[in-house]
């Protein structure tokens, strides 16, 4: 069983990958899976990430606003792509790689750590536990 911090870094995996396929494919469909990726991502790392944030960092309650300021950008940059396609999609997404992928950065190289420094493994274990669950409770796109 993976903790929640290995979770989420393979999650960061796929939307990578997708933002590959993405380029490769210049397809709407792919975009949507993206999109879908993105904001399911987001939405766990609001309902269960950060409110970890928040108690165990120093600072961490403005840490939390500004990851969520970051995630209400890729909210709306998703909501717009499902309306734009052709090239105007391709800069929308190029944009959009640029943003999730400093967002990315500094969780793997700033938060993750902290957060695996500060919490036990028993902690990020039953965190994962409960994202899984959550997801399973998604509906399938
Ligand atoms: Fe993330």
């Amino acid at each position: 069983m993976a903790t929640i911090i290995q979770m989420l870094m393979d999650d960061h995996r796929i939307i990578t990958s997708l933002f590959d396929d993405y380029e490769a494919s210049r397809t709407p469909e792919v975009a949507m899976r993206l999109g879908d990726a993105l904001v399911l991502h987001a939405c766990v790392e609001e309902a269960f990430l950060y409110p970890l944030v928040r108690t165990a960092l120093v600072g961490g309650q403005r840490l939390a606003y500004e990851a969520e300021d970051d995630h209400e950008k890729v909210k709306d940059f998703v909501a717009e792509a499902e309306d734009t396609r052709g090239d105007a999609l391709d800069e929308l997404i190029f944009e959009l790689r640029y943003d999730v992928d400093v967002h990315m950065r500094w969780e793997e190289e700033d938060l993750f750590p902290r957060l695996a420094e500060l919490l036990d493994e028993v902690t990020l274990h039953d965190v994962a536990r409960r994202v899984l669950a959550f997801k399973r409770r998604q509906p399938v796109a």
